[in-house]
């Protein structure tokens, strides 16, 4: 039998005991443990940050000489430096523009926990989630450093397995992390960990110097 939805599950009482802001952070927690993600020093863009979970576990791997920046629609109340926040849209056609001008772009590590408000219908929320992940990978492969590293939630659905053959085609290793904080929900998502950014193919670049940030 399956265990009842808990919402104050172990991952949140100890998100809270910790001073973390979202159990999610635990989600990033695990992966730094098991794939040593971020360094001290590194550069990190986090996108989907609030309310800043990713954030703070990301501020305590780079330390004092790195930096993290965290998007995202909401506010995220204030975080200790080396963490800056910006009230951004992911799909904002300046974005790219404004991390190369302020957002101290390139970056060693590019993160992603986007995720749309759910709207139930199945279908829909898993169409948004992945074009959200898209947008992720367009960004990170315009920003991260050749040596970079790229982590991104995506579900398990329809199309994940074309998203992760266009991860495999765009980075050098590609793999698939299902972390406990996300197996104690029952969730579908899992996190790609991807390496070694490919160089661009050379095409006619949009406005903002991205593929389309959305299908038409
Ligand atoms: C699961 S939450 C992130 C939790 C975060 N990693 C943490 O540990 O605190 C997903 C976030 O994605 C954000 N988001 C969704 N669509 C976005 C978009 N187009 N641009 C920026 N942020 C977006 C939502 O506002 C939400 O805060």
């Amino acid at each position: 039998m399956s265990k009842a939805y808990d919402p104050r599950d172990r991952f949140w009482r100890k998100a809270k005991k910790e001073g973390l802001r979202a159990r999610s952070a635990f989600k990033l927690d695990e992966i730094q443990r098991r794939f040593h993600v971020l360094r001290a020093g590194a550069r990190v863009l986090d996108l989907g940050a609030a309310p800043g979970g990713w954030c703070q576990v990301a501020a305590r791997a780079v330390g004092p000489k790195g930096f993290v920046l965290g998007i995202d629609l909401e506010p995220i109340s204030r975080l200790p430096f080396p963490v800056e926040t910006w009230v951004a849209d992911a799909f904002s056609p300046g974005l790219l523009a404004r991390l190369r001008t302020q957002g101290r772009a390139p970056y060693d590590a590019v993160l992603s926990d986007l995720a749309p408000k759910t709207s139930g219908v199945r279908s829909s929320d898993e169409a948004r989630s992945l074009e959200l992940a898209e947008r992720a990978l367009g960004l990170s492969l315009e920003v991260l450093k050749r040596s970079g590293v790229f982590v991104v939630k995506v579900f398990m659905g329809g199309d994940f397995e074309s998203f992760l053959r266009r991860s495999r085609a765009a980075f050098l290793d590609v793999r698939v992390v299902r972390p406990e904080a996300s197996v104690a929900r029952g969730s579908k998502e899992v996190y790609l960990v991807c390496r070694g950014p490919q160089p661009l193919e050379e095409s006619a670049p949009e406005p903002d110097g991205l593929p389309p940030a959305k299908a038409t």
